[in-house]
């Protein structure tokens, strides 16, 4: 089968970069609106039979970025393509993931139906908000995780006196791991939502006097959970707070937020793309993209994609 990788509309920057690693070009769509709205997407080259690769995140506008992830699919499945592997980066609507009071959607099963219902034969996904998610799909899902990326740029720098903060009791598992690669200790911010996109930060558990403190999140959206955190940390007498989060949503004033919070630092993966006008001097972006091309290659050779999740001592791979 030959290889070939599509592009949607959502982050061309990072698929660009994942083609350059596989020494191979994007094969050309055409993705225009109709006059109402409705979303319009043609493969220009053949693919039949073919392993098709499509990057698209779920991103803002996620609405938008679903509808053409979903009507591309349907259009390499309609055009007899040979396998079509979802690549989604950031996957929107997985913090939907249970009803909390009654009457309401799980809108992630719903978005992992309707992937599977357009055509994909796998998908891999960077930090889906709960790693249960892979559940809610039928085909095989392939699940990366951000913190070694964040632990790495770390111990490049070889910082001493590092802690690694969970902003949530939700966040601690991922904190413990990536405090295992950096050898540091932990510590968790103790939080309560009185509503949707609404934290209050009560109280920090654990040691982080003096310390270079780390928090670590998956997603940062409005930024008022992390700059919360951020600051109840420095209250609590972090010598400096750094902020590392995977998806960079950014919605409204969030980089305003990061910008003027007590962090020194706030570190993403390029899952998302962050447009011009909310980057901020704080804000740095490393790559996923060599990552995604290994495991795009390993997969259409066939190969176990089991050594790009041992991080443990594999850092440097990056
Ligand atoms: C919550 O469970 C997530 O891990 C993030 O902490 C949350 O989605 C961030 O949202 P915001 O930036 O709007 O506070």
């Amino acid at each position: 089968m030959t290889i070939q990788v599509i592009s949607g509309s959502a982050h061309p920057a990072l698929s660009k970069k994942v083609a350059k690693y596989l020494g191979i070009t994007l094969s050309p769509t055409e993705n225009k609106r109709f006059a109402d709205g409705e979303t319009y997407v043609r493969i220009k080259r053949k693919v039949r039979g073919d392993d098709v690769f499509l990057i698209q995140p779920v991103c803002p506008p996620v609405n938008d970025n679903l509808i053409e992830l979903l009507v591309t699919i349907d259009a390499l499945k309609r055009a007899n393509v040979g396998k079509i592997n979802v690549v989604t980066p950031y996957l929107g609507y997985t913090r939907q993931d249970r009803k909390v009071v009654s009457r309401e959607p799980i809108s992630a099963k719903l978005v992992a139906n309707l992937i599977s219902v357009a055509g994909a034969d796998r998908i891999f996904s960077v930090d889906l908000h709960k790693d249960q998610i892979q559940g809610f799909f039928d085909i095989p899902v392939d699940h990366f995780v951000g913190y070694p990326f964040f632990a790495d740029y770390f111990k490049r720098q070889k910082i001493k006196g590092l802690v690694i903060i969970a902003p949530d009791v939700g966040a601690v598992d991922k904190a413990r791991k990536m405090a295992t690669l950096l050898k540091a200790p932990i510590a968790f911010i103790d939080k309560r939502r009185s509503a949707h996109n609404k934290s209050e930060v009560l109280n920090v558990v654990g040691e982080v006097k003096g310390k270079i403190a780390v928090i670590l999140d998956d997603i940062i959206d409005t930024g008022g959970t992390i700059t919360a955190a951020a600051e109840a940390v420095f209250k609590s007498g972090a010598r400096e707070v750094k902020i590392c989060a995977t998806h960079a949503i950014l919605s409204g004033d969030a980089s305003d937020k990061l910008q003027n919070s007590s962090a020194t630092e706030v570190l993403f993966l390029d899952t998302i793309p962050i447009p011009k006008d909310k980057m901020r001097k704080k804000i740095k972006q490393l790559s996923v993209a060599k990552l995604l091309a290994k495991a795009i290659k390993r997969i259409h050779e066939g190969k176990s994609l089991g050594d790009l999740f041992t991080w443990e001592d594999k850092l440097t791979q990056l």
